[in-house]
């Protein structure tokens, strides 16, 4: 038997007291200006030549022994299968002393929706795949409450890559060693939304500190491309009254990835 959206809601904890409201037109028109406005150069030049011989001096030198500077410009040149071979191999940071497995990310290369989690978890190191606990699983209920399925034109990964010790969260010298990383499979991905999925990730993307409440609502601008921030899965777990609040940004979030096709589809 297969799931309605009214048991998916029921699932989420949604139903039947929610009832969708239309977003903000305020927040469609002010994407479409984010979308025009974006600055495409602000990615990193993957073809530069330094960078590409920085690349190979990666593939065969232990990733810890280049310097931070290096590092960056020779993840920026990389190309899929270098990225996941480098992530595989990484000792650039301590969080590889514990970890079983490094969780890379996974989904569709080409996918239009991308979500940002923070790091992987006990389940996540056991499978080297993101979300796959029980956090995973109110992921892949929110995704198809949205009619979504991770691996069809829905992206998942997370800021770090290797698992943090008892949960805790990314510190910050971890986060400056990985995060170029998820910085360059956004830049191959190309996704026309990024969903930060809690405060690690929205703070991470976004450079600034502030708290996931002050933050939902609004479209923000990863190096040009429109990012939403909602509640964390785990945390949404925790604290059930704010899923509804949650169905609310990733109804946002559907009407906002509208407003982009429709503005890609007929250009002003
Ligand atoms: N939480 C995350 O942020 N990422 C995962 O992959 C799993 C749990
Ligand atoms: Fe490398 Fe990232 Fe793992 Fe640290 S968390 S070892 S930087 S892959």
């Amino acid at each position: 038997m297969s799931a309605t959206r009214e048991d998916i809601l029921q699932e989420l904890g949604l139903w039947p007291q929610w009832r969708r409201r239309d977003a903000p037109a305020a927040g469609v028109s002010a994407l479409v200006s984010a979308a025009e406005s974006a600055p495409a150069a602000a990615l990193p030049v993957a073809g530069a030549e330094p960078a590409r011989a920085a690349a190979r001096v990666t593939m065969t030198t232990p990733s810890a022994a280049l310097p931070l500077d290096q590092r960056i410009a020779a993840v920026a040149a990389m190309d899929w299968s270098q990225l996941k071979d480098s992530v595989a191999a990484c000792t650039a940071c301590p969080l590889h002393t514990a970890r079983d497995k490094t969780v890379f990310g996974a989904g569709d290369e080409n996918a239009d929706w991308l979500f940002v989690g923070d790091a992987p978890g006990a389940d996540e190191d056991l499978n080297g795949e993101p979300f796959v606990g029980q956090a995973g699983r109110l992921l892949d209920n929110m995704l198809a409450a949205m009619k979504l399925r991770r691996g069809q034109n829905v992206y998942v990964a997370n800021v770090v890559k290797c698992r943090p010790p008892d949960n805790r969260k990314p510190e910050a010298a971890e986060v400056a060693q990985c995060e170029r990383y998820l910085h360059r499979q956004i830049e191959m991905i190309r996704p026309r939304l990024i969903i930060a999925l809690g405060q690690v990730a929205a703070v991470n993307l976004l450079k600034r500190e502030a708290a996931v409440s002050s933050l939902r609502g609004k479209i923000h601008d990863y190096r040009g491309i429109p990012m939403i921030v909602t509640y964390h899965p785990a945390y949404l777990l925790r604290t059930l009254p704010d899923k509804a609040q949650a169905w609310q940004d990733l109804c946002f979030a559907m009407e906002t990835m509208q407003g982009l096709q429709l503005a890609q589809a007929a250009p002003i």
